[in-house]
């Protein structure tokens, strides 16, 4: 498993850069002014944050991280690729936003940090990323305190096996929804940002259902506040998608709404 994390981590060094070169125009000058960079739905659903610490595992160049530390948390971003959080950094030291980044895989931050907290959050394309989840739900667990909450925004699994095209609108599905024990392998593939580059690190991913990640964060000992569905999504991920007024992604009002985004949290 540190096998597949390990090249995962060199994938995301070099998707870095392609997300930093895409997005920097856009999100670094609305950072500069301030300006929170966090979607409405985790916005409302974690609610106020002020004086709160909070851990954000996978936290990539830490837009999100350092949004949370614009409305007041004590944050501590984590993630594998050094390329992510020395960017992060430099963020932080840039536009003077205090936060902490933590560069190591998740599986290994025991060792880096010995704190609990009142937060644990993790967004937007996480869980395919994850080698074990049994390790990653007693991980986040161990690293609330007593009635701190995990928040999770992720895309749907549901849309994640689903697919269209150009030529064809209509959706159909691609692969399995269950739990696969071995990992997918991703050669050449197209990057989800910057969708005319070609990928040229290979990926290792895993895919779980809704019933597995709650199931498992029920094991390791947290319980379930909400789990909530959504008909929109933070990127365009299927052709056909319109944004709305809150700056989301979904398919027309009249044609059939399916889950593109789900969110939960738990309590330790
Ligand atoms: C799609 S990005 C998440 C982006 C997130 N929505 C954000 O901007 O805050 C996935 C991130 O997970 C990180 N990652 C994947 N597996 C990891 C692991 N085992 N330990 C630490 N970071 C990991 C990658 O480096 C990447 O930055």
């Amino acid at each position: 498993m540190a096998n597949y994390n390990k090249m995962n981590s060199i994938l995301w060094d070099e998707l870095t850069q392609i997300h930093v070169m895409a997005e920097e125009s856009n999100y670094i000058d609305q950072l500069k002014s301030k300006k929170v960079l966090l979607k409405s739905t985790e916005l409302e659903e974690v609610g106020d944050v002020r004086n709160k610490s909070l851990l954000h595992l996978q936290c990539h160049y830490g837009l999100d991280s350092l949004s949370w530390a614009l409305l007041g948390a004590k944050v501590v971003g984590v993630d594998f690729s050094i390329k992510s959080i020395k960017y992060a950094q430099n963020l932080s030291t840039k536009f003077n936003i205090p936060a902490q980044f933590i560069c190591c895989d998740i599986y290994e931050l025991p060792i880096h940090l010995k704190r609990k907290f009142d937060i644990v959050y993790s967004s937007y394309g996480v869980l395919l990323w994850l080698s074990n989840l049994e390790k990653w739900a007693k991980l986040i667990s161990n690293l609330l305190k007593k009635g701190g909450f995990f928040y999770l925004i992720e895309g749907h699994p549901y849309s994640m096996i689903l697919k269209n095209s150009d030529d064809d609108y209509n959706l159909k599905i691609t692969k399995d929804y269950f739990r696969h024990k071995k990992p997918k392998i991703g050669i050449s593939e197209n990057d989800y940002i910057n969708r005319q580059y070609k990928i040229k690190n290979k990926s290792f991913t895993w895919n779980y259902a809704i019933s597995d990640v709650l199931n498992t964060l029920t094991q390791a000992n947290l319980k379930l506040e909400y789990l909530h569905e959504f008909p929109f999504s933070d990127n365009p991920y299927h052709k056909g998608m319109i944004k709305n007024k809150k700056n989301l992604w979904q398919f027309e009002k009249n044609s059939p709404q399916i889950p593109l985004t789900f969110s939960l949290k738990m309590y330790k």
